[in-house]
């Protein structure tokens, strides 16, 4: 039986819900937004979400939950001892990865806290394809290294390559002929978010297994992103058209001994994330450090009814028809951004599009912050929130030595199931406006800039007026 889908051109399909709750939104008026920049130093980490028209931040824990989840929600089993929501979430964590123990966390870093501590000593190298900053944190925090090691198809904006999210094998190998006695796994992150959210093939994650091998290392994974990765390798990678989603992870997770993951992505929530892994021995050492930390095993940090959230989340986060509009979606605005001659890197990833600020403020060099005029701008001129940091990465080169190397980027992510195609077409004409103004921006100075976390809470003045009123 064929469906009425199956005639119609289905990247033009629709969204795959209708909405039955909604959430008001408000644009300020011009002035107003002018005002909210001054008070808010210039960053939008300091604009209040009440002021934001289209918040393009993250798409982490910004998941419209559906109606099957609420309902899951409702029957949640609050017992703090073995209550049946606990059940229902390790059962559908162990069927779609496959990995049998199963502790939840409140979220993505409280799972990585819990695994550094374990595994993490000074001095220790953690290979990774390309560390989420999170985990790198938590690395240096363990006085760990956390090496990068990315391709550099990154840094090419137009290079077409299907899985810019690849290790480069080569540095991979070179990193474990170099530093193997101290790496304590390596660590695949799919979709890998800092690398525009681009997908890992299942060809290097097998490759990546076999130098694991070699090298006697185990392999995590930092699953976040783990259902888009996988839409991307059915859509991209030769062979793969025929397979369930299903099928993809499970193929996946099967070349690891476990992973980690922010439910508050691919699992559709916002709030949750967990450990899932293979080794008895190291779960019960997670569950002690739980425990301490976060809470019983049957609830890590959360409520049960999040549980039940989660559960429900991950079964409609591999659900094809979800994937396709979600990731639809990122290259729909992607696609708006480039008619208007904006460099974006492609092809299109996962959690959102990511734009080389170098083509909008070419005139802008670093210090000049190019990052926050681009934060300032799509906010003065349309209400959106995007987000842009400068973000330094380390990798080895071709001797072994460990070089730093940076990576500019503007994400404008899109949350899951919240925006409907008409804010897209919003955000791309506001970004005509963005573009064409863009060469008035003088820049920034920095006034302020914290110790900690100095990229999310530094403050800013103009270097010169702002783009007059249009
Ligand atoms: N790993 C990846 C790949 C992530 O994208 C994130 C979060 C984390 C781990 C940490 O999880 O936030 O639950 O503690 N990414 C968010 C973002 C913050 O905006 O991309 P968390």
């Amino acid at each position: 039986m064929t469906s009425a889908s199956d005639s119609l051109d289905l990247d033009a399909l629709p969204e795959p819900y209708r909405i039955k709750v909604v959430e008001r939104i408000r644009l300020l008026s011009r002035e107003e937004r002018e005002r909210v920049l001054r008070e808010a130093f210039h960053s939008v980490t300091y604009v209040n979400s009440a002021d934001v028209f289209i918040d393009l931040a993250t798409d982490s824990g910004t998941t419209a939950m559906s109606d099957r989840q609420w309902a899951a929600m409702m029957t949640a089993d609050e017992a703090y001892v073995r209550s049946k929501s606990f059940f229902n979430f390790e059962k559908v964590v162990q069927d779609i990865l496959g990995f049998e123990h199963v502790i939840p966390t409140h979220q993505g870093r409280a799972a990585e806290n819990i695994l550094s501590e374990l595994l993490v000593k000074p001095d220790d190298v953690v290979l990774s394809n390309t560390h989420f900053d999170t985990v790198r944190a938590h690395v240096e925090n363990r006085r760990g290294v956390a090496l990068d090691l990315i391709g550099d198809a990154l840094w090419n904006f137009d290079e077409q390559q299907p899985f810019k999210g690849n290790f480069d094998l080569e540095k991979l190998r070179v990193a474990l002929e170099h530093y193997g006695a101290r790496v304590p796994f390596i660590s695949i992150t799919i979709s890998n978010n800092m690398a525009c959210s681009s997908p890992v093939s299942m060809e290097n994650i097998r490759q990546a297994k076999r130098l694991a091998d070699e090298f006697k290392i185990p392999i995590l994974f930092d699953a976040s992103r783990f259902a888009e990765n996988a839409y991307f390798i059915q859509q991209r990678e030769p062979g793969y058209a025929k397979h369930s989603i299903r099928e993809i992870v499970r193929e996946m997770f099967s070349y690891g001994q476990g992973c980690w993951m922010s439910a508050k992505k691919d699992a559709n929530v916002n709030i949750g994330g967990f450990i899932a892994l293979r080794d008895e021995a190291l779960a019960r050492r997670c569950q002690e450090r739980l425990v301490l930390y976060e809470g019983f095993p049957s609830y890590g940090g959360l409520a049960r009814r999040d549980l039940e959230a989660i559960a429900v989340g991950l079964e409609e986060g591999i659900d094809e028809a979800h994937l396709r509009q979600r990731t639809g979606q990122v290259a729909y605005l992607g696609g708006l951004f480039e008619q208007l001659g904006i460099r974006c890197s492609k092809p299109f990833g996962g959690s959102g599009v990511f734009v080389d600020l170098q083509s909008l403020y070419p005139h802008l060099p670093p210090e000049r912050f190019p990052d926050v005029a681009l934060g300032c701008d799509v906010y003065r001129e349309g209400g959106v929130r995007a987000a842009a940091f400068p973000f330094a990465l380390k990798t080895v080169d071709t001797s072994g030595k460990i070089v730093t190397r940076e990576f500019h980027f503007a994400r404008f992510a899109v949350p899951r199931r919240v925006y409907t195609q008409s804010h897209l077409d919003y955000v791309g004409r506001v970004m005509a406006r963005v573009k064409e103004n863009a060469h008035r921006n003088q820049g920034y100075r920095c006034t302020h800039r914290p110790e900690v976390l100095g990229h999310f809470f530094a403050k800013f003045e103009p270097l010169a007026a702002p783009p007059a009123n249009q």
